[in-house]
């Protein structure tokens, strides 16, 4: 067993969250449907998420003849022309450049060997429970989904911004995500256990994000949906098998940062940032996010993660970025740091056995000192 410290969950609340989940889910999925045939629009992601494919299926020969081989044939500038000053190279490819001078010695073959999927599996499987297993790809797949959507968005950017430097950061943004959802998959796939669809909050959330207009989207997919997937990987980047998540925290970072440099080139008119109906919209969007805490709590209480406390720390840490960037709410950040606490700390009382009040928005979900550096730069703007 990895997470000793179990908290307890109250199942009453947790059957009441997951009955009125199931319902929202029948209800939005149904009138969407309905809308859909009367052709009024309906679900816009053309997303299968039962089945965790795009419609259409795996297209499994088009991803190895293009994805795989695009990756494969990615070269950087720095290695290929460093006479043009650009400094593309990780620190890995630059210790490969200068190991490839060198004929490779027998112990540095060694150490690239990569170990194999059958063991990787075996892995999980002795360092967590059936049941920790079902948690981290119960809480990483509401990511998982996340990104199939982050993918439709950046796509969609991609035709929205202006000049040349933000298309080009877009047009990476989309290739990240395309990786993000293949490799996230494959990682959820390797535990081997049965993998959710959406929840309703999930859906009516990303749904809500892809139907934004302009740069309304870099609200709700750079600062909301990806500050929320950069404070998962912040949480369970540090967990045996999961070290990878380090690295799309990383790109996450640069892609919620995105807004901050893009705006600062092409700002929001007064207008954009302040007025009543954008200001409404964007806490429409914040809610669902928020039904996700109680949707995940026995999940991440399995975890020995305090749900509210983890939802605290992200709302903190958005909010934060949101206002930075003037995506302002209907109410000043404080307040609404202010009421999201009394609305969790009232949840937390009716059904925890001992419950003191708690600021919960005052925690840091995030363990890893490193992580929690690249958060401040882009949550807080710290140097
Ligand atoms: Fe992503
Ligand atoms: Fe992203």
């Amino acid at each position: 067993m990895h997470f000793p410290n179990k908290l307890s969950t109250n199942e009453r609340a947790v059957h009441l969250s997951r009955r009125a989940e199931a319902v929202a889910n029948r209800l939005v999925r149904r009138a969407d449907k309905v809308r859909a045939r009367a052709g009024l629009g309906g679900r816009k992601a053309a997303y299968d998420d039962a089945n965790y494919e795009f419609v259409g299926g795996p297209g499994e020969t088009l991803r190895r003849r293009h994805y795989d081989k695009s990756l494969r044939l990615l070269w950087k500038a720095e290695a290929h022309a460093p006479w043009l000053g650009f400094e593309d190279c990780s620190k890995e490819e630059r210790a490969l450049l200068q190991m490839a001078e060198q004929s490779m010695k027998p112990a540095e073959r060694d150490a690239l060997d990569r170990i194999t999927q059958d063991e990787f599996r075996a892995m999980l499987k002795s360092t967590y429970t059936e049941r920790e297993r079902q948690a981290i790809v119960n809480v990483l797949t509401a990511i998982g989904h996340g990104e199939a959507y982050a993918w439709l968005v950046s796509a969609e950017l991609l035709g929205q911004v202006q000049s040349t430097g933000a298309r080009t950061a877009l047009t990476m943004q989309v290739l990240e995500e395309a990786k993000h959802f293949v490799v996230l998959r494959a990682l959820m796939r390797s535990f081997d256990v049965p993998i959710p669809r959406q929840s309703a909050w999930e859906y009516l959330l990303l749904e809500n994000v892809l139907k934004l207009d302009g740069l309304e989207k870099l609200f709700g997919m750079n600062v909301l949906v990806e500050g929320i997937a950069l404070s998962f990987f912040g949480l369970l980047a540090g967990a045996p098998g999961l070290e990878i998540l380090q690295m799309f925290h990383l790109d996450e970072a640069r892609h919620a940062a995105l807004p901050s440099n893009y705006l600062a080139e092409f700002p929001m008119s007064e207008w954009e940032k302040k007025n009543p109906v954008a200001r409404t919209r964007r806490l429409k969007l914040v809610l669902p996010a928020l039904l996700l805490m109680p949707q995940l709590e026995p999940d991440l209480n399995e975890l020995g993660i305090d749900a509210y406390e983890f939802g605290g720390s992200v709302v903190a840490k958005i909010s934060a970025l949101a206002y930075r960037n003037g995506f302002y709410l209907p109410m000043p950040r404080w307040a609404l740091l202010l009421a999201l606490d009394a609305v969790f700390n009232g949840w937390c009382a009716a059904t925890r056995d001992e419950h003191r009040w708690t600021s919960f928005t005052g925690f840091d979900s995030t363990k890893l000192e490193a992580l929690r550096r690249v958060e401040r730069r882009v949550f807080y703007g710290a140097a």
